[in-house]
């Protein structure tokens, strides 16, 4: 395969993420048999636009009775200001009210936007609110924040692919790369 020229390295190839995210959908189907026993159905929302590779491959492969829905959320982190309340685009369509939720992430940094996200949900009444994201970058935490599930974690790299975007581009990119980000500087699209 041809490599994006602003691909350092591969970190997961579109088969290893596959391969663990149904390892991952097997756990999260277990315990969600176990934990609710009188509502066996979910409501997954998907955080757009960085989730829609993974919130597929996922969904795909969870033997599960769900609901789909999306938000749009920004957070400020991008910018140059280090805090700052993240702010809802799109929210969730359907009722949240005393439903068990799951919202599946791209990539887990500060924690501000899932920490704003689930309290944003838990205050609209839903029973109760997990996460699931396909990267953690644990030592950029800001909050006191950690994912259910995590399918893979990394170190403080910034990645590119499988929805992770660089100037909204690069989510096409069927595995999650580490960005050459010495190329960065004078890089014409
Ligand atoms: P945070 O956890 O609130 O800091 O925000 C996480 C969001 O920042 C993710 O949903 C991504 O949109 C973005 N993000 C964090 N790290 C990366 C990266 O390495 N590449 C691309 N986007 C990233
Ligand atoms: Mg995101």
């Amino acid at each position: 395969m041809k490599l994006h020229p602003l691909v350092k390295n591969v970190l997961f190839t579109e088969e290893q993420i596959k391969e663990r995210t149904i390892e991952v959908a097997k756990e999260i189907k277990s315990f969600y048999e176990q934990n609710d026993k009188e509502d066996q159905s979910l409501l997954v929302i998907g955080l757009l636009k960085g989730c829609i590779p993974f919130y597929q491959t996922f969904c795909m492969n969870f033997d599960f009775l769900i609901d789909m829905d999306f938000m749009v959320v920004s957070s400020y982190l991008g910018g140059t200001k280090s805090s700052g309340e993240p702010k809802i685009n799109l929210d969730v369509n359907m009722s949240v009210k005393d439903r068990n939720i799951l919202i599946v992430e791209d990539i887990v940094e500060s924690g501000l936007t899932l920490e704003f996200v689930q309290n944003y949900l838990l205050n609209k009444g839903a029973k109760s609110v997990k996460i699931l994201t396909m990267l953690d970058k644990p030592t950029e935490r800001k909050v006191d924040i950690k994912p259910d599930w995590t399918c893979f974690s990394i170190p403080k790299h910034f990645v590119i692919g499988y929805g992770l975007d660089y100037q909204e581009k690069l989510r096409n990119l069927p595995y999650v790369a580490v960005c050459d980000t010495d190329k960065l500087a004078d890089w014409k699209w």
